[in-house]
């Protein structure tokens, strides 16, 4: 197959950091930051080990990376609750740290996202002890959403939310003298107690923190709960129980609340008064894809993550549906659609394609379907190494806050956040100098970025083949796409001088050649102006 000339040529990293509009076509690189590269061997990802990688993300041919929260944080839920949003954890590193990692990348290229948690803070923010330590109805609690309980001695929760991660959404405050008081929401864990964005203090310091990083350099924000920010007025009963289970299937009064627009639109104008277009990324849960446009309308946010790709199974129809809804749904709003696999929340793709040798093909194949579809691809690290969930984690090394709180909620993040192999062939595989804070598998070895370069065969080589490609090919990134004829079970789609055919079936298709081919999943046979792809395979055709 073509991938040599996949490797031929590299715009300059210059020519990639100027172009208007990046984000359209961009391909975003996930870094879960404590599972990357370790640095100083404590066996957690640091902001420093992220520097001394950064080649490898040049080589490897994204555009940015988006990395998850650095803040100082008691790290309840990995960091997503924020104590000090101006502030490096000292597990990450410091200030400096960040600084360097932003012009570094920027020298090399590179387009640095970070994390925004607007939701909820951390229990031991300044803010939320001020609040506990404050009176009911004062302005301290006023941040936060405190209520009295119901029942003859509020002894109930305000209302019948619950927590995303399992329970009620509600926890009852203890005064210094041991007397039971109000309750406060926490959509999440109790440790992130959710801010009330009706307060204008709220709104004003987020501007401040959000300058704070844009000042530093970087080149935007991916907002955590985007969708959640505003609560319906009086904080109405849901009346039913297992409420995780409509999140993205309905609007609720805690999520995707028209609200919540007007706070984009004016992260948006702060956006747009920095130079260098800095974009706005929202993680919103929304029911439809088109109530999902409505965060990337013209004056909203850049990007919305589209997860609708990500839970989609597996097969030509309903994988067909999806894509057609979402180019349909952001057209409708002149934004890029987003096409997403993983990331830290959900179980890696090659497991939810059926894992093991099948897993692998399909993953492979619907990596090539993603980096031709048109729009901004996100790449969650370690899918380019085909890695797979890791299902056999001892409790007793698991972190993740939804597994202590079960009911309902599986606790299966810790799986897709098992440190990266970079090399050797034992444990920690080159992380860091230490060990790894979750135990990788033995057969991580042959995983790895050591084991898999240079292999023609390897799914790094493919992903690094198809985003040189993705780079040279002019029909590719932003722009129009169609369907073309294909055989049941496969998708055919065209971009200008360019097919990607997907089979998605379990048996091999023979099909009229469609142009020349320039990359593929699995090895094809050509007779007589016919080619016969493989099952579970992607090839991409210059025509
Ligand atoms: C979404 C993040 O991706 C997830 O990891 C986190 O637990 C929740 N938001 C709460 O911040």
């Amino acid at each position: 197959m073509t991938q040599d000339l996949a490797h031929s040529v590299r715009p300059s990293a210059e020519a990639r950091a100027q172009a208007e509009g990046w984000w359209r076509s961009a391909v975003i690189y996930q870094v879960y930051v404590r599972s990357f590269a370790d640095s100083d061997g404590d066996g957690i990802g640091d902001l420093r080990g992220i520097r001394e990688r950064l080649p490898y993300l040049a080589e490897l041919g994204v555009d940015a990376l988006w990395l998850t929260p650095f803040y100082a944080s008691p790290q309840a839920d990995g960091g997503y609750d924020v104590a000090d949003y101006r502030a490096v954890d000292p597990l990450f590193g410091q200030l400096s740290d960040a600084d360097d990692l932003v012009r570094e990348a920027h020298r090399l290229g590179l387009r640095v996202i970070v994390d925004i948690v607007p939701n909820h803070t951390s229990d031991q923010h300044v803010w939320f002890r001020a609040a506990l330590a404050g009176e009911p109805e004062g302005a301290a609690r006023a941040r936060y959403h405190f209520r009295p309980g119901r029942g003859a001695g509020g002894e109930l929760p305000p209302n019948d939310w619950e927590s995303v991660f399992g329970g009620p959404a509600w926890t009852r405050t203890t005064g210094p003298d041991g007397t039971p008081g109000e309750w406060y929401l926490h959509l999440f864990a109790p440790e992130q107690p959710d801010l009330n964005w009706d307060n204008p203090e709220v709104r004003a310091e987020f501007e401040s923190v959000l300058r704070f990083w844009l000042d530093l350099g970087v080149d935007g924000f991916r907002i955590d709960v985007a969708h959640g920010m505003v609560k319906a007025p009086g904080l109405p009963d849901i009346g039913r129980t297992e409420q995780a289970k409509l999140i993205g299937a309905q609007v609720l009064p805690f999520f995707d609340q028209d609200g919540v627009h007007e706070i984009h639109r004016g992260w948006r104008q702060l956006l747009d008064s920095y130079a260098g277009e800095r974009i706005g990324v929202a993680e919103a849960w929304a029911p439809t894809p088109e109530r999902l446009a409505l965060y990337v309308r013209p004056d909203e946010l850049h990007q919305a993550f589209n997860f609708q790709f990500l839970t989609c199974a597996w097969g030509a129809g309903p994988m067909r549906e999806v894509i057609d809804q979402s180019l349909a749904a952001t057209l409708s709003v002149g934004a890029p659609t987003t096409w997403v696999l993983s990331n830290h929340d959900v179980v890696r793709h090659t497991t939810r394609y059926g894992g093991g040798e099948q897993g692998l093909r399909r993953a492979r194949a619907a990596a090539l379907l993603m980096l031709a579809l048109p729009g901004s691809a996100y790449v969650y690290q370690g899918e380019e190494l085909g890695l797979p969930e890791v299902v056999d984690l001892p409790d007793e090394v698991r972190q993740d806050p939804a597994f202590f709180r079960g009911d309902g909620q599986e606790g299966t993040r810790d799986g897709c956040r098992v440190p990266l192999p970079w090399s050797g062939g034992a444990a920690p595989y080159g992380f860091g100098p230490g060990g790894s804070w979750l135990p990788q598998p033995a057969a991580w070895a042959q995983l790895s970025v050591e084991a898999q370069s240079g292999d023609p065969r390897s799914t790094l080589e493919l992903y690094r083949s198809a985003l040189v490609l993705r780079r040279e090919l002019p029909g590719l990134g932003d722009g129009e796409m169609r369907w073309l004829e294909a055989p049941e079970g496969v998708l055919a789609l065209s971009r200008p001088g360019f097919v990607c055919t997907l089979n998605t079936l379990g048996d091999e298709v023979t099909m009229p050649v469609p142009g020349r081919p320039v990359l593929a999943t699995a090895a094809l046979e050509f007779a007589g102006g016919t080619v016969r792809i493989p099952s579970d395979s992607c090839v991409w055709w210059a025509v």
